[in-house]
């Protein structure tokens, strides 16, 4: 069904798996279609209640979008390029279903952004995170120069994107890019068993809390948008459950309504 990608729900967890290991993940317009169309399935298949991306192989995760399609092309194909990337990651990082990178090795460019646009990121004590457009003329065009400020503030952000190096698995860890970092055999099931725990949660809570987060801002329309999300979880069967439950002494069973 896939040209580029693995997909495949196991436990209600979706794994994509970007599948281009000699040209080491690399996005081109084929990837970029096919994982539009995956994360309309993480959306709309209700047997899926979470996300993983990852890519495939030990080397890389994503290293980037792929250059060989970015000669020759002109100032309005370069911006096609960067909507329709913005879009899909768009529609990764608005996921209500939480939506996870396992960053398995190189997360370069628009690798980097990938991760960037998941909800968080697990990574493989090997991961290399690094925004090198620099290197080719470029700037980050799937988000990169907004998302990552976000995660690292400015100074970090900046000295990132100026200087194109990569950090490790560690150094990304202490500047808040990644949650937590594991041996590379490890990654998955450890990833696995972090999303396990989520989606035992309540599936209208979960996405809330995405679009609360989302919608983080330093004026009063953040704060106003908790307060209607808020309300709103107080008109859904799964609170009653989860009040009752508790009151109850024995584990809610969400249903998602
Ligand atoms: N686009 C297209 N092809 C890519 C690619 C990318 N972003 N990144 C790697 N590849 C290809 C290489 O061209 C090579 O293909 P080939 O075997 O047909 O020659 C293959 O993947 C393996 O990469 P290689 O460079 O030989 O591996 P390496 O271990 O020597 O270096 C990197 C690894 C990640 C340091 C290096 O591949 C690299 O710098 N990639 C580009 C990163 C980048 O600039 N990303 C941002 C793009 S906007």
């Amino acid at each position: 069904m896939y040209e580029t990608l693995l997909v495949e729900t196991e436990q209600h967890i979706c794994t994509i798996t970007i599948n281009r290991p000699d040209k080491l993940n690399a996005i081109n317009k084929t990837v970029m279609d096919e994982l539009g169309k995956a994360i309309d399935e993480v959306y709309n298949n209700p047997d899926i209640k979470s996300a993983i991306i990852t890519g495939a192989g030990i080397k890389a995760f994503v290293a980037g979008a792929d250059i060989s399609e970015f000669q020759g092309l002109s100032k309005e194909q370069g911006m096609a390029i960067a909507k329709k990337g913005h879009d899909i990651f768009f529609k990764i990082e608005r996921s209500p279903k939480p939506i996870v990178a396992a960053v398995n090795g190189f997360a370069l460019g628009g690798g980097c952004e990938l991760a960037l646009s998941c909800h968080f990121i697990i990574a493989a004590d090997t991961a290399r995170f690094g925004q090198p457009e620099v290197n080719l003329g470029l700037i980050p065009g799937y988000g990169g120069t907004q998302r990552l400020v976000q995660l690292v503030g400015k100074g970090r952000a900046m000295q990132l994107l100026m200087s194109g190096d990569m950090i490790s698995a560690s150094e990304a860890q202490s500047y808040g890019i990644v949650n937590k970092v594991t041996p590379p055999r490890e990654l998955l099931d450890r990833t696995k068993e972090i999303l396990q725990n989520i989606q035992s949660k309540a599936p209208i809570a979960l996405a809330s809390i995405i679009n609360c987060v989302n919608n983080f801002d330093h004026t009063q329309k953040g704060y106003d948008l908790e307060i209607q999300k808020f309300g709103e979880c107080f008109a859904t069967e799964d609170m009653q459950e989860g009040a009752s439950a508790f009151l109850e002494k024995r584990k809610p069973v969400f249903q998602g309504k």
